[in-house]
């Protein structure tokens, strides 16, 4: 099969490096991938959001199969393109997408089919938005309608910082047409997880729980990002939890999909928080986590290729998936400044003496080559993984390739998995 994989980040290119291990794959694209995904498919120089020109792409080289990391995409409706011209897409149509592209629409959803989730209103100015605070009381989590780069959502501990983030919201406008609507919504105190599940627009595959590390500070402190770091098994749940998650989450979340005419044929991932009366849900995303899939790609066994056709073509079948026992963990190395603005253009020296560790990859994120030379070319640079039989161990190993690789700018959690461990 010839595949094409949509996208440039670490999650691509773990994508990249899973489906290049199938026996059924004849030919693999990535657009626009990085110097990481070039080393195991070729580079296609079209954008992500350049979802025309991609289904242009996927025509003329007669492509069996596209797999779309970005949520861009998505909501730009590139299913809905590929899917009018006949071609093969895992990834959800536009509506679908909804569910992560409008917090108010996701919110709303879940009122309607009892999934457990903060208590929310929906507010279009600051004098709304605080009135609706003071209802809940502080803290209070602000959240942008729409798609914000993961930077969309404020938790605000006090009158200060709510002040601020409703400028930021309502007059700033930081985040344009995403905050003409906000969701202010009840602080739910907790530990976060990650539960990552495929769907062919009925039935869901699960993944291996997993979790993510989202503050850009030590001990989940200062801004959010997109991830520092992640591992799988989450360390968090039993499997009797997992299953409780399934059941009362992703199976609602599918079914209630279908019977609004948004079938999902694509990932649904469900962010929570798991609090004192249960598991609660934070947020969608209808694609892949990142850097979540890294770790979960490296643990899983089956071949993911003959999944996710099957799935772009709307049913599972007999198809299943199988994780090693091993644990995997994912160290994300960033530039300083991130996520507000990063530094670029540094060397990044030491890939492969990393790499040459025992159970240890390397997918590439923000690099770009210059000269010859991988250099830093976004905040989030490169994600160190390691597979091991226990997560002490992967994790272990990971941080310690992570010493190996060096450029001036280079920041990291030290603290990935920690308080898992203890
Ligand atoms: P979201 O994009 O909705 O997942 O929000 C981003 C991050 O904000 C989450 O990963 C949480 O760390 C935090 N967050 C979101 N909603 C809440 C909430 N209701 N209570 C506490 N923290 C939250
Ligand atoms: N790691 C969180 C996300 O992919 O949104």
């Amino acid at each position: 099969m010839k595949v094409l994989v949509v996208g440039g980040g670490g999650r691509e290119h773990a994508l990249c490096w899973k489906l290049k291990q199938s026996p059924l794959l004849t030919e693999l694209y990535c657009a626009p991938g990085n110097p990481g995904t070039a080393a195991v498919a070729d580079n296609v120089d079209i954008a992500d959001d350049e979802v025309h020109k991609l289904a242009d792409f996927a025509a003329d080289l007669k492509i069996d199969l596209t797999v779309v990391g970005p949520e861009l995409s998505l909501s730009l409706g590139i299913a809905d393109e590929f899917h009018n011209r006949g071609l093969a897409l895992f990834g959800p149509r536009q509506q679908a997408a909804e569910l992560e592209s409008s917090k108010v629409f996701a919110k709303r959803f879940m009122e309607r089919h009892g999934i457990p989730t903060a208590a929310f209103e929906v507010a279009h100015d600051a004098a709304e938005a605080r009135a609706a605070a003071k209802r809940f009381g502080l803290p209070v989590v602000l959240k942008a309608d729409g798609l914000a780069a993961g930077k969309g959502v404020l938790v605000v501990e006090d009158e200060g910082e709510l002040e601020v983030g409703l400028r930021t919201l309502f007059e700033e406008r930081r985040f344009g047409t995403a905050s003409d609507r906000v969701v202010v919504e009840q602080f739910l105190p907790g530990e976060e997880v990650s539960f990552i599940t495929l769907c062919d627009g009925r039935r869901l595959l699960p993944m291996a729980t997993s979790k993510d590390y989202k503050r850009i500070g030590e001990q989940d402190t200062g801004p959010n990002t997109g991830g520092m770091g992640a591992h799988s098994p989450s360390g968090m749940l039993s499997s009797d939890e997992a299953a409780t998650v399934i059941e009362k989450v992703l199976r609602p979340t599918a079914q209630g999909m279908a019977d609004e005419g948004r079938p999902v044929r694509g990932v649904i991932y469900a962010g929570l928080m798991l609090t004192d009366s249960g598991p609660q849900v934070l947020e969608y995303n209808l694609r892949f986590g990142d850097p979540e899939t890294q770790p979960l790609l490296m643990r899983l066994e089956s071949d993911l290729l003959p999944v996710l056709a099957a799935g772009a073509a709307g049913d599972f079948g007999e198809h299943r998936l199988a994780f090693r026992k091993e644990a995997a963990a994912c160290v994300v190395l960033a530039s300083a400044g991130y996520p507000a603005s990063p530094i670029k253009g540094e060397v990044i020296e030491g890939l492969d003496t990393a790499a040459s560790h025992e159970g240890v990859e390397i997918f590439h994120a923000g690099t770009a080559l210059r000269d010859g030379q991988v250099v830093t070319a976004g905040g989030r640079v490169l994600g160190v993984c390691a597979v091991a039989p226990r997560l002490e161990e992967a994790l272990k190993r990971a941080y310690t390739a992570t010493a190996d690789i060096h450029w001036p700018n280079k920041v990291l959690r030290h603290d990935i998995g920690r308080r898992v461990l203890e």
